[in-house]
C-alpha cells in the first residue's frame, strides 16, 4: 500500500478550512475529516473538500446496532470519500454490515478502517472500567484479526502497534496511526508519540497529523517536512 501523510483538518467551521487549505498551492494532501467538522458543517464539507481534489478520510468512527450502522454506512458510501472507520467493539458482525452498506451497486467502495482501542485509553482504565482483561497488545491484535474476518481493510491504531497488526494480519493489512510528532515539538495531549520516520520504520502504511502542521507558523513546509520524513526517498511529493 501506498504510503502518505494524512493532515486532520480539525477545525471548528469550513472558513478556517479553507483558510488552510488555500495555503497549498502545488501539492493536493490527503486529509482527514472528524466530527468537529462533520457536525459543523455537514455532508457538504466533505463535497466541497472533494471537489478541490482532495482525497478524504471521513474519521466518524461508527458505533452502533448492525442495522443503523449498515444504513448509515449507506448514506456515506453517496460522498464518494476514499476511506471510513467503525469501532471493533461493535462486533464482527456489526463490522460486516458496514461493509455491506458501504459497497455501492457497482461493486465499488470506499476502504473500511476499524478503530482498535483509541490511544487515550490506558490498560488500567481496559481493566477497570470497561473490564477487559486482556492485555493492550493482546486486544490490538484480537481487535485486528476481528476487522479482518469481518472483510474490512486494516486498523487506526497506534504507530507503537502497527507492527503486531502487520504481524497478525499480513503486510498487505492497513495500518492508519494517529499519535505522530517531530523530534523537536511538543505531545500536546498525545501520551504516546512516534516521529514519522520510526513510524514508517514501526509498519504504519499512513500517518495522521493534525497540531505539528495545523499549528505550525508554516504549515506547508511542516507538511513537507513530515512527507520527507516518513515518505524519504520513495517520492518527493504525494499525488
Ligand atoms: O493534533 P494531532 O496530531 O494529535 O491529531 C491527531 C488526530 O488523530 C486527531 O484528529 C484525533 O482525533 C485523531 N485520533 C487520535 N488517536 C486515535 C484516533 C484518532 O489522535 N486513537
Amino acid at each position: 500500500m501506498n504510503h502518505d501523510v494524512i493532515i486532520a483538518l480539525d477545525f471548528p467551521s469550513a472558513r478556517e478550512v479553507y483558510a488552510f487549505l488555500d495555503r497549498f498551492r502545488e501539492e493536493k494532501p490527503f486529509v482527514k475529516i472528524g466530527m468537529e467538522l462533520f457536525y459543523a458543517e455537514g455532508p457538504q464539507i466533505v463535497r466541497e473538500i472533494k471537489a478541490r481534489g482532495h482525497k478524504i478520510f471521513l474519521d466518524l468512527k461508527l458505533h452502533d446496532i448492525p442495522n443503523t450502522v449498515r444504513s448509515a454506512m449507506r448514506v456515506l458510501s453517496r460522498l464518494d470519500v476514499d476511506m471510513v472507520n467503525v469501532h471493533a467493539a461493535g462486533t464482527i458482525e456489526m463490522m460486516r454490515a458496514a461493509l455491506e452498506g458501504l459497497t455501492r451497486e457497482d461493486g465499488s467502495r470506499p476502504m473500511l478502517l476499524a478503530v482498535t482501542q483509541l490511544t487515550s485509553t490506558s490498560e488500567e482504565r481496559m481493566r477497570k472500567e470497561l473490564l477487559i482483561a486482556s492485555s493492550m497488545p493482546d486486544t490490538v491484535r484480537a481487535y485486528a484479526q476481528n476487522a479482518k474476518d469481518a472483510g474490512l481493510d486494516g486498523v487506526v491504531c497506534s504507530p507503537l502497534e502497527a507492527a503486531l497488526v502487520k504481524d497478525a494480519c499480513g503486510p498487505d493489512y492497513a495500518t492508519v496511526t494517529p499519535g505522530i510528532r517531530f523530534a523537536d515539538s511538543a505531545s500536546d495531549d498525545q501520551s504516546r508519540v512516534m516521529t514519522p520516520e520510526k513510524a514508517r520504520l514501526g509498519g504504519s502504511d499512513l500517518i495522521v497529523v493534525g497540531r505539528p502542521i495545523t499549528r505550525a507558523q508554516d504549515p506547508v513546509s511542516a507538511y513537507r517536512r513530515c512527507v520527507k520524513e516518513f515518505i524519504g526517498g520513495e517520492k518527493d511529493v504525494v499525488d
